[in-house]
Order: C-alpha cells, then sequence, then structure tokens
C-alpha cells in the first residue's frame, strides 16, 4: 500500500518506437501488466487514467524508413495504426494513446525547452563531427562507413564493427566515408545542447534513497537506478543534428536544422497525450489536475532497459522544469510537476528457453497471435508469466496446457456446468439463498485470498494475483464436484439448491475478479449469469445473487482447446530457425577462427557423356545389420524398382542399422561388384562428410521415386 495518501492515479505505459508490429516482449513487460493494474483500480472505484502513444521520433524510425525504402512519416503513420489496432484487439483500455508526431508533442517538447533555455540550465559545447560537404549535413555515426581499426574490416560502422563486434567511435574508423555520398566527410565544429544530469545527482540519491526506504520499489529498479548513480552522472546531450524529430525552437544559425535528442521528447510524450486526453474530454485543463498535483500518483509501466530515463532522468527533467516555478501568486494553481512514485519495471520475457531475439528473426507478433487465439489467453498466459524480478519464458507448449487445463477444464467446465445444471433443473433461477457463512464453509484459505489478491495488486504483484484468482476458480471447481448436484438432486433437493447458489455466487465472483485478467471472459460470465447493472471489485468478496435471479437462459463455452496443430506451425518456425541460426553461428566461427571451410580441389573437368555413364538410382532400404567383426561396415538391402540387391556402407559409426530401414538413399547402380569380409557389394550409396566428421547419408524425399534415375 502507498503511504502517502493519494487522490488520483496516471498510469502511463513506455510508448513503444512506432517502427514495426508489437511483438510479445512489449506485452508482457509493459501494455498487459499495466492495463491489468488499472482495470482492477478502476474496478475498485479509484480515479485513474491510463495514458500512453507512440514514440515516432529518433534513429530507430529512420532507420526503418531507410530499410523500406520510405519516409519516415510513412513509416510512424503504418505503424502507429497498427499498434493501436493490435493493443484495442487485446483490450488494453487506454484512456488514450497518443503520438509524438502531433503538434500538441511538439509544442509542450518545445515548451519544456525553452523554460530550460531561458533559465540557464543547459550546458553547450562545441564538438567536432563528421560533415558530409556534399550532402551538406552532419552525419549520425551509424552514416559512416570505414574500416575497422581492431580487424581491418573494410565496412565497419561509425558506432560498432559488425565484424569483429567492436564498439567504435566514428573518428577511429581508418579512411571513413559517408553513406549518403560516399565521399570522405570533414570534421566541423557543431553546438549541442546539453542537460546537465549531474547537476541533479544529489537530488536523484536522495529521490532514489527515500524509494528504497519506502520499500515500495523493486529491488532490481533501485540497482539499475544506483548503479548509474554510482559511476556518476554526467552531461547528456539532447539536440542532434538530423531533420526528423522535434525542432530546436530557437531562431539563430546554431539552433539551425537541429532536433530534440529523442530521449527528451519521448517521457514528454505521457504530458503530451494527458493534454490530448483532457482536449478530447472537452475539459482542456484538466491535463493539470494529473500532473500538477502533488496527490497524483504518478506510476510508469516499462521494462528494465528503460529504468534511467525514467528513474534519473524524466524526474531530473521535471525538477529543472520546476525550478523557479515554486510560489505562484495567491489563487493560481501550483506549477511544479508530480515526480513519478514507483517505477514496477520488467525484465525480460523470452522466448522458448532464450534461443530467440527479434534480431535473430524470431518474434511472436501481437496482430498475428491474435488472428489464431482469442486475447484474454495471451492475458493470461502473460499475466501468469510476468516477469517481475527475473526474466522468464513464454513457450507455445506450456500456452496450450495453461488454455487447455486452466481456462477451459477447470474455469471454464466449472461456469458451464454450474449455468447449465441451474438452467435445466431450477429454470434458471438461483434456487436458494447463500450467505457469507457458506462461503467460509470452504475453508479460511478460500477467504483470506480476496484480501491476498488485493495486496497483490497493491504491490504489482501480478503473477501472484492471477495465481490467486486462479485458486478461488480451482476451489470453486472442487466444490461444485464435490457437492455433486447432479447426484443430490432427486433425493436430496435442498443440497443440490444450496450447491447451485453458492457455485454461482462463486462464478458471479469470477466474474468480476478475472476482470482485469480477462475481460471479455469478464463479460461472458457476467451476461449468462443475467447481470446487467455495473459491478464494482468489493461485489465479488460476498455472496450477492440471492434466490430467486434469474440467469439470462443461455450457456456458453469460455475457450475453446488449444489442439497441438493449432502450435505447432510455431514450434516448426522455430526448429528451423534455430537450425539455421546454428549453420550461421558455426560458419562464422570457423571465418573468426580464420579457418577455410574445407573444400576439395575440383576435379578435372568432365562432359555430359562421362557423366551420362553413371547411374545413380533412388534405393530404399528393406533391411540392414552390422557385419560381424567390422566395425564400420554396415550391410543394406536394398529394392531399385523391381530388383534387390546388397549394399556394404562404411556408416556404422554414424547410423544405427534400424535409422536405415524404410529410408530412401541414391546408389551409384552400375558400379562393379567389390568383395569385402566375404560378402559381395553390387553399388555404393552417396553420402556427404561434415565439417564435425560425421557422416550424411543422402536421403532424397518424394513420393513414387524408388528405382528412378538421378540426373
Ligand atoms: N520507445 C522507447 C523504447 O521502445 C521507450 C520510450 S518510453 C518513453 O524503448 F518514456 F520515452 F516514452
Ligand atoms: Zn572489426
Amino acid at each position: 500500500m502507498p503511504t502517502k495518501h493519494f487522490t488520483r492515479t496516471l498510469v502511463t505505459t513506455a510508448l513503444p518506437y512506432a517502427n514495426g508490429p508489437l511483438h510479445l516482449g512489449h506485452c508482457a513487460g509493459t501494455f498487459i501488466p499495466a492495463d491489468i493494474y488499472v482495470r482492477y483500480k478502476r474496478l475498485c472505484g479509484e480515479d485513474i487514467i491510463h495514458i500512453g502513444g507512440s514514440d515516432e521520433h529518433g534513429a530507430a524510425i529512420t532507420i526503418a524508413a531507410e530499410k523500406a525504402g520510405t519516409t519516415p512519416q510513412a513509416i510512424v503513420d503504418k505503424f502507429h495504426s497498427m499498434q493501436k489496432d493490435a493493443l484495442q484487439k487485446l483490450h488494453i483500455s487506454f484512456d488514450n494513446f497518443s503520438r509524438t508526431s502531433l503538434p500538441i508533442h511538439h509544442q509542450t517538447t518545445q515548451e519544456f525547452f525553452l523554460d530550460m533555455e531561458r533559465k540557464g540550465v543547459f550546458v553547450k559545447k562545441t564538438e567536432q563531427q563528421f560533415y558530409d560537404e556534399e550532402a551538406k549535413m552532419f552525419l549520425a555515426d551509424r552514416y559512416i562507413v570505414g574500416t575497422c581499426p581492431v580487424c581491418g574490416h573494410t565496412e565497419a560502422n561509425g558506432d560498432q564493427c559488425e565484424n569483429c563486434g567492436t564498439y567504435l567511435s566514428p573518428t577511429e574508423l581508418i579512411k571513413p566515408r559517408s553513406k549518403v555520398s560516399g565521399r570522405t566527410p570533414v570534421l566541423k565544429e557543431t553546438l549541442h545542447w546539453y542537460f546537465p544530469l549531474g547537476r541533479y545527482q544529489a537530488q536523484l540519491e536522495a529521490f532514489i534513497n527515500e524509494k528504497e526506504q519506502s520499500g515500495e520499489w523493486r529491488p532490481n529498479v533501485i540497482n539499475y537506478a544506483r548503479t548509474w548513480l554510482k559511476d556518476g552522472l554526467g552531461d547528456r546531450a539532447i539536440t542532434r543534428d538530423v531533420t526528423w524529430g522535434v525542432k530546436v525552437p530557437l531562431d539563430t544559425d546554431e539552433a539551425a536544422n537541429k532536433v530534440i535528442y529523442v530521449w527528451y521528447d519521448a517521457v514528454l510524450g505521457y504530458i503530451s497525450s494527458t493534454k490530448e486526453w483532457a482536449q478530447k474530454l472537452g475539459q482542456p485543463d484538466k491535463w493539470r489536475d494529473y500532473w500538477l498535483q502533488d496527490d497524483t500518483r504518478l506510476i510508469h509501466f516499462i521494462g528494465k532497459d528503460n529504468v534511467v530515463f525514467h528513474a534519473l532522468m524524466f524526474p531530473a527533467m521535471l525538477m529543472a522544469k520546476n525550478e523557479g516555478n515554486e510560489c505562484r501568486s495567491s489563487g493560481s494553481r501550483s506549477e511544479q510537476y508530480v515526480l513519478v512514485d514507483n517505477v514496477p519495471a520488467s525484465e525480460f520475457m523470452n522466448i522458448e528457453g532464450k534461443k530467440f531475439s527479434k534480431s535473430r528473426g524470431y518474434a511472436i507478433y501481437l496482430h498475428e497471435f491474435l488472428e489464431k487465439f482469442p486475447a484474454d489467453t495471451l492475458r493470461y498466459m502473460i499475466a501468469m508469466n510476468y516477469p517481475e524480478s527475473r526474466d522468464t519464458d513464454f513457450s507455445w507448449k506450456e500456452f496450450q496446457n495453461r488454455v487447455n487445463g486452466e481456462l477451459a477444464d477447470t474455469l471454464g467446465n466449472f461456469v458451464k456446468r454450474a449455468v447449465d445444471f441451474c438452467n435445466s433443473r431450477f429454470d434458471g433461477q438461483v434456487p436458494a439463498d447463500c450467505t457469507i457463512d457458506d462461503w467460509n464453509a470452504l475453508g479460511a484459505e478460500f477467504i483470506e485470498t480476496f484480501e491476498k489478491i488485493d495486496a497483490a495488486y497493491e504491490g504489482f504483484h501480478i503473477r501472484e494475483a492471477a495465481f490467486l484468482t486462479m485458486e478461488i476458480a480451482r476451489r470453486a471447481n472442487r466444490y461444485l464436484a464435490e457437492t455433486e448436484p447432479w447426484k443430490t438432486y432427486k433425493d436430496n433437493p435442498a443440497s443440490a439448491a444450496k450447491s447451485m447458489a453458492v457455485s454461482l455466487n462463486l462464478c458471479f465472483s469470477l466474474g468480476i475478479l478475472l476482470e482485469p485478467i480477462l475481460p471479455e471472459t469478464s463479460v461472458r460470465i457476467l451476461k449468462m449469469l443475467g447481470i446487467e447493472k455495473t459491478v464494482c471489485w468489493n461485489d465479488a468478496k460476498t455472496p450477492k445473487l440471492q434466490a430467486g435471479h434469474r440467469l439470462s437462459g443461455a450457456s456458453e463455452i469460455l475457450f475453446k482447446k488449444i489442439e497441438d496443430a493449432d502450435i505447432e506451425p510455431e514450434l516448426k518456425k522455430i526448429d528451423d530457425l534455430v537450425k539455421a541460426a546454428e549453420e550461421k553461428d558455426r560458419q562464422r566461427q570457423m571465418e573468426q577462427e580464420g579457418q577455410k571451410i574445407e573444400t576439395a580441389p575440383l576435379k578435372p573437368e568432365i562432359t555430359i557423356d562421362d557423366f551420362d555413364k553413371i547411374d545413380l538410382r533412388v534405393g530404399t532400404v528393406l533391411s540392414c545389420e552390422k557385419v560381424p567383426k567390422a566395425d564400420k561396415l554396415l550391410k543394406l538391402t536394398v529394392k531399385i524398382g523391381e530388383s534387390e540387391r546388397t549394399i556394404l556402407s562404411g556408416i556404422a559409426e554414424h547410423y544405427k542399422p534400424e535409422e536405415m530401414v524404410g529410408k530412401n538413399i541414391i546408389v551409384v547402380a552400375n558400379l562393379a561388384p567389390r568383395k569385402m569380409r566375404g560378402i559381395d557389394s553390387y553399388g555404393m550409396l552417396l553420402a556427404v562428410e561434415g565439417s564435425d566428421r560425421k557422416v550424411n547419408v543422402v536421403m532424397p524425399s518424394g513420393e513414387g521415386i524408388n528405382g528412378k534415375a538421378v540426373k
């Protein structure tokens, strides 16, 4: 529980770069936990808004545009709407999802910049930077290539050599060239504005100390912040010599052609998105209630890679903005921006045991996922694997097991059985009263669960909250199975009626408790129960449906089971990618070790007639056995068309006899027979030795190829 009293809460979710589709990492780290938390608080009746948007500036965008051969504007337009659409389908209930390319955001950022410029907050420094005289532009690191001073690779980038991995600065490159014109760039002086983060070191230390003492912040977030503080905070350049971004709002030669650094503007996106929300509401000043009142609780949901910007940089920017605005003439409101109360930063969610990253070519894209599986199944899977204090893993098999076992068999079955039985035997009416004593009878642990769920949400323990909620479903399911109303119905109708009343009240309770995690399912449960009025969180904690309450009369299956065939294409994709990545790694490693991939020199040229003399046929292995006293030899019986023949092959160290049976192989079919170990061998099979010395028999596939010639 927060120690301070807050009147309202402002939740922000890290603005994703609008440079590609959203993937599971975004959902697990920020969107889903934030939405679960916000929905919980809304149900509790608290004043809370959820603010987000897309981050549409910076190199992430311009690089994507270059790759796609289009403009930055086209990229952000495309991916902003795509992301927004996918988030809606995931039922992320934003109060506003904005864009940093909007005028309201540019104005907000420029106002912050000008305020700091006027107050003399910034430090200005001149530095030497590469300039392309033909293109007439300063070159960002990634626009310069040259020879790596470490490994001699001639296509090293200005920031890193891809060949040896060394981090570089552009001036270290030998023979630098501009990627824009190809010319040798010249060093030219340029002026940049720096935010003096170091000046706020003491204030930030005090801030982090206070947070640590409150015990409310996650230890890993405190640790990330401390690491930065320990290293000592320095000045951070907040202008760039590029064209895409928020223009530096000064009318001087020095400021011409400069934009504000993306991280300075992105965090201000939270403020401009709140302003846009207020405008849409028709109360344009309402954003001030959230940002300029100290009884607002500001919470940033982010991933661990963004901690420094949210725990140190943004607070320092707001401290700078607040300077000189402490006192206002009486009557007008204070102009003090509220600093963050908590930063529930997540660790990462890996996929299938860390084997993947987006750069390695595998990501689970949100829009694709939602084409195949319901949003609630993903929300559930992520809630149960939320990377709160350590990295977690997404596995397709686990997804299938959880959906089938927990959502379909436990939750879905329980609700459907209870509702169906009430509809068929009790005319769709709750047949008896249910009291809190009936629930108490389910065990002290059961009743305590409600309080534990609250505590879990208050502490941002999303996984624990989800787990405890499922405990209620499990207990309810067990209760129904144990009381067996379908059996007692005849001889002990009162017992059956009680069982129904308790079960239906548990359905109602689950309909509310599940809302934060499974919003769609919650609506469906409440609808089956015939609940039309709005509910609130506390309604879940005591039985609310009394005798005579009418259900809707309908019932439905809440979750469809996920078949093996549904997840097989994903597993296959991963398998193929692992193989490709391993092969690539092997090659890279050999290249790095300076080894040539061994290839023997080519034999003298032959004519097609020479080749024609060799009769290569597809044979199928009918049986296979080891040759006694010959470690390396296998004896194969091979069918080629209508005939069968014996072939001896030196592959016994690489294949077990049973592995060969049924396989198609390629046989040199007109080779003169040869005797080995007293056995005649009629032909040879084709195989290739790998770099690991393993022999791989060539095994062609295809329908009806046995006996056919290989050409
Ligand atoms: N776009 C950034 C990223 O994806 C996050 C920006 S968070 C904000 O890493 F604070 F700047 F909005
Ligand atoms: Zn190198």
